[in-house]
């Protein structure tokens, strides 16, 4: 298929003979004589590049490259600059133009210009069919938009990179685990292993041997060698996780390694060199342990490199909505079910409630509900019970002082009246006022339009 080019000018000669050269070069040509006229033919079939004229009366060269890049955030425009508007040039490529190029126009540089548009433009749509098809499987992507998630990301953006050890820590089920792999992917030892030994699991006689591995006659049963997870974690990253849990004597095996790089097989005589990312998860307190003598200090240092603390999801409740969008889509998918989202009510719900659990409890909230629901969208109902009642407790209402008393009265009468779930004589009874007075001012906002 022969790459797209809209081409935009006024000037309809100029169109005629874009037209001419560009065909020879191989590509597909349509042209707009508008910026307006240029975004109906945008949306109507994908384009590949855009090359536009700057000034034109109307929508500007620049205001349709804004419009087209909302469109399409991968499209490239290569834009047409007359002598004397270089400064609209400038503008255009920090508007996020590919390049520009001056009239009266060369045909080799033009087209050298828009292969390379082009090429630009394949590359971003490859790392996008790349970046969906992660999503696809889940693996390593995180979701959260709230301010501390986002200021987490971008820490976890800048450190991925390096080698440096990574200490996370945080309550249990807030994502330790999933950053730990998002953090393997985003680094140069990607196509390597992530070896996981998770040190709570492993009992204190076998996770030295699982670490280091063994050699033959180690110990009665070692009938042959055995390799440990720092030797199938070479090259990659070993994510140790709930490390507080790792009892002394292989802490102090451990540090060696993360001083030295060095290690040898229980057993075994030869020394070998470790070639491995670590990053190491708890939801302990790691220094109240270091304080209790649990934990040696020394190695807490070692480990605490780069400290990145990953919040409750109490501290990020915004990224409940979507976190909880995310499981439905998922558990939909899983269950084939019929499934459009959640009533305001269950959003309600689930952004009031505490999360001891943190995402993990959301997660299984969340597949629950989409087993049990039987409606088009989740509802209160479906939510697990003690989430119900978490909404229908009595709310508090705050108010400054000199809000007008119609005001506070209007908001006073509105959450009473939600409370009783409309009743309006359990409201006018908890309020102190009569039924008729209740009528009486609803009839009154509704006149005034007291909001
Ligand atoms: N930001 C997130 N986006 C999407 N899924 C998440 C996110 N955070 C956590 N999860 C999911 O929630 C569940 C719990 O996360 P994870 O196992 O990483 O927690 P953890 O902090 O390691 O917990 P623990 O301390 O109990 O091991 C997992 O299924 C994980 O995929
Ligand atoms: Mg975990």
């Amino acid at each position: 298929m022969k790459p797209q080019v809209l081409v935009v000018d006024d000037d309809d000669a100029n169109r005629v003979t874009l037209e001419r050269i560009l065909n020879r070069a191989g590509f597909d040509v349509s042209h707009a004589a508008s910026g307006r006229e240029a975004m109906e033919k945008f949306r109507d079939r994908p384009v590949d590049l855009v090359l536009t004229d700057l000034k034109m009366p109307g929508m500007s060269g620049i205001d349709l490259l804004k419009a087209a890049k909302v469109v399409d955030p991968a499209i490239e425009v290569v834009v047409m600059t007359a002598y004397g508007t270089v400064e609209t040039a400038v503008e255009a490529m920090k508007e996020g133009a590919y390049d520009f190029v001056a009239k009266p126009l060369k045909r080799l540089e033009l087209t050298t210009v828009l292969d390379k548009a082009l090429e630009k433009r394949h590359l971003l749509l490859e790392n996008k069919r790349l970046r969906e098809q992660l999503a696809e499987v889940g693996e390593g992507d995180i979701i959260g938009n709230s301010q501390v998630m986002r200021g987490l990301l971008d820490e976890v953006e800048q450190v991925a990179p390096s080698d440096a050890t990574v200490l996370l820590s945080g309550e249990s089920g807030t994502g330790k685990g999933r950053l730990a792999r998002a953090i393997h992917q985003m680094s140069a030892r990607r196509d390597r292993r992530l070896v996981t030994v998770n040190c709570a699991a492993i009992p204190e006689s076998l996770l030295e041997s699982e670490l280091f591995g063994y050699e033959r006659g180690a110990f009665t049963g070692a009938t042959g060698r055995k390799e440990g997870r720092f030797d199938l974690a070479r090259g990659g990253t070993l994510f140790l996780d709930e490390i507080t849990e790792m009892k002394p004597a292989i802490q102090v095996r451990l540090l060696r390694v993360l001083q030295d790089g060095e290690y040898e097989r229980v057993g075994g005589t030869e020394t070998l060199q470790a070639d491995c990312r670590v990053i190491a998860a708890t939801n302990r307190d790691i220094e109240e342990e270091v304080a209790a003598g649990r934990f040696r200090a020394d190695l807490y240092y070692r480990l605490n490199v780069v400290p990145i603390r990953v919040p409750s999801l109490r501290e990020r409740s915004d990224d409940i909505p979507l976190l909880a969008q995310h499981f439905l889509v998922r558990f939909v998918r899983k269950n084939r079910k019929d499934l459009a989202g959640f009533t305001p009510e269950a959003i309600d719900a689930l952004c009031a409630w505490k999360w001891p659990g943190n995402v993990r409890e959301l997660e299984n909230a969340i597949e629950r509900a989409v087993v049990l629901c039987r409606g088009d969208r989740v509802d209160v109902g479906d939510l697990p019970p003690q989430m119900r009642d978490a909404t229908s407790g009595r709310k508090a209402l705050s108010f400054e002082v000199g809000t007008p008393l119609k005001i506070v009265e209007k908001q006073m009468i509105t959450e009473t009246l939600r409370y009783c779930n409309g009743d309006k004589n359990l409201t006018a009874s908890l309020l102190g006022i009569t039924a008729r007075t209740l009528y009486r001012r609803e009839a009154e906002w509704r006149d005034e339009g007291i909001g």
